[in-house]
């Protein structure tokens, strides 16, 4: 397998606008490769698995959703009810619930070369009114949580993608089965990176890449960027 796999959930209001095809083309026309794809409507268990449980990553929504009304000096009790970080994220994690049973999700896995960053710099930041133009929520969205929550949401954000390697791992796990993810190689999987295409030179590539991962895993160093210093 050359590259790494990450999970990419296209949600409700994107598959109801009808973007499932432009929101594909962004990851297909960089090189990543589809390995696994469904149209699911979400059950009650798989959300169970897709959202963390933990008291943090709840206060941390919270925490990210109290700033966001700071900023526009907006007064959390008023508009939420309280302005507590911990009942904030709570009440945000229902509405996200809410938000993906609104029809159906489309949810693939990506493979490739750093597919985790790849993905979270085309799908653009969390905000879609701060997303950055070029983005699939920059291009396809201008929602903001201020304005969702005045009407009982979550913000509408077109796609989620895993955050990092063990995320990636344990999401890839709650969608799918293993024999629902499909080993195939691109027409261009290697012409990116590779000086001749035989089958020796794509076998050794993907060996060397596979043992340069190994090296970093090895280093507890996940992410190739930081490998220099152990170099
Ligand atoms: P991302 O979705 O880009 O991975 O961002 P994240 O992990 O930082 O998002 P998180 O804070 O975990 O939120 C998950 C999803 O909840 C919705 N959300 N709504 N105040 C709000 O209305 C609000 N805050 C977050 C978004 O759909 C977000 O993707
Ligand atoms: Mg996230």
């Amino acid at each position: 397998m050359l590259g790494e796999r990450t999970l990419v959930l296209i949600k409700p209001d994107a598959v109801k606008r009808g973007l499932i095809g432009v929101i594909c083309q962004r990851f297909e026309q960089v090189g990543l490769k589809i390995v696994a794809c469904k149209l699911v409507s979400a059950t009650r268990k798989q959300l169970n698995g897709h959202f963390p449980a933990s008291d943090d990553w709840i206060r941390g929504m919270g925490e990210k959703t109290l700033q966001t009304y700071n900023e526009y000096a907006m007064d959390p009790l008023e508009f939420l009810g309280t302005d507590d970080s911990f009942q904030i994220g709570l009440k945000i994690k229902e509405w996200n619930y809410h938000y993906l049973s609104l029809g159906p999700i489309m949810i693939m896995v990506l493979q490739g070369i750093h597919a985790i960053d790849a993905v979270r710099k085309l799908i653009g930041h969390t905000l879609p009114y701060k997303a950055a133009p070029g983005t699939i929520r920059g291009d396809f969205s201008i929602n903001a949580p201020d304005l969702a929550n005045l009407v009982g949401s979550a913000c509408k954000n077109l796609v989620h993608a895993s955050d990092n390697k063990a995320e990636a791992e344990w999401e890839i796990v709650n969608w799918f089965e293993p024999t629902e993810i499909l080993s195939w190689e691109r027409a261009d999987e290697f012409l990116h990176f590779v000086q001749g295409e035989s089958v020796d030179t794509k076998k050794e590539t993907t060996m060397k890449y596979a043992a340069l991962e190994q090296t970093f895993k090895a280093l507890k160093c996940d992410d190739p960027r930081n490998a220099a210093e152990y170099a």
